[in-house]
């Protein structure tokens, strides 16, 4: 059988840089890490950390005063890493370079006295952290038309940004919404990140010229979960999987080519496996 792999499969920078920060830090220090939240949606990965004593902590508060603690690729809030420093012997800041330009976009709106009108998900880390740049300044809004509710002020500058993994179409009809609205007090930050949407499109080529479909990564995994969603919209037979073997109950019976992806949070190593495991079907 073929196997299709997707080119952009795989960690993104930003996860890349983060992990590398951390494998760093366990390989030069004799203090204890911990990481804030995990590092990454991957099971596999996790347990490798875990088996390293990287302890993985819920919040600031746990931190003890001997450890070093690593900020993941999603950044944190404000306040958060204020509390963090204050508890831990050094933060470790492994935000996604992105990620950090994005608030400190915001930050330098803030200082110039706009209101933040924020795309993104209630709730995400990511989000959560960017939030917390602007203070009280700020709509989190996740569709045009929630937007569209928000009473907008012809006294008041304002500035449009998004979660770096948004659609950067939808992006676009918000900000022509919003210039048609409020003109010359509109500042928009360019803050979407290529990563997600080049992995999209590239599943969703795939999945139109192959048999079948797997995508491998964490079922905890957004990015990855979407990346499935995507194929399957396109009508192709699709297998999330975390590790290859969990494909041996499936039956691809008659088939000639199968597409590979992975979400961006998944180890090459596994990626790999599973293109092997299939060559051999
Ligand atoms: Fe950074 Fe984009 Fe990945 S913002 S964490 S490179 S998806």
């Amino acid at each position: 059988m073929e196997v299709r792999r997707a080119k952009t499969s795989g960690f993104c920078f930003g996860v890349s840089l983060a992990l590398e920060k951390l494998d760093a830090e366990v390989e030069k220090h004799d203090t204890k890490i911990a990481t804030l939240g995990p590092i990454i949606h991957n099971p596999q990965v996790l347990k490798r950390y875990e088996d390293l004593n990287v302890r993985c902590l819920e919040n600031a508060e746990e931190a003890n005063a001997d450890e070093r603690v690593v900020i993941r690729a999603h950044g944190i809030p404000r306040e958060t890493e204020t509390a963090l420093s204050e508890s831990c012997e050094e933060v470790v800041d492994a935000t996604c370079p992105k990620v950090k330009r994005a608030q400190l976009g915001i930050f330098n709106m803030i200082r110039k006295g706009c209101f933040l009108l924020l795309y993104g998900e209630k709730d995400h880390p990511e989000v959560r952290g960017l939030m917390s740049y602007a203070g009280d300044k700020a709509f989190l809004f996740n569709s045009l038309e929630e937007l569209k509710k928000f009473p907008l002020s012809a006294d008041i500058d304002y500035c449009l940004a998004a979660q770096t993994t948004q659609d950067r179409e939808e992006f676009a009809r918000i900000d022509e919404y919003l210039q048609g609205q409020l003109q010359e007090h509109l500042q928009v930050l360019n803050t979407i990140c290529n990563a997600t949407r080049e992995r999209q499109q590239e599943a969703i080529a795939l999945a139109k010229e192959v048999d079948a479909m797997v995508v491998v990564g964490g079922y905890s995994s957004g990015n990855t979960r979407r990346l499935a969603d995507v194929s399957r919209a396109q009508g192709c037979l699709t297998f999330h999987v975390e590790q290859p073997e969990e494909l041996s109950e499936a039956d691809f019976s008659g088939m000639k080519v199968v597409g590979l992806t992975a979400g961006a949070s998944t180890p090459r190593s596994i990626i790999d496996a599973t293109e092997e495991f299939l060559k051999k079907l």
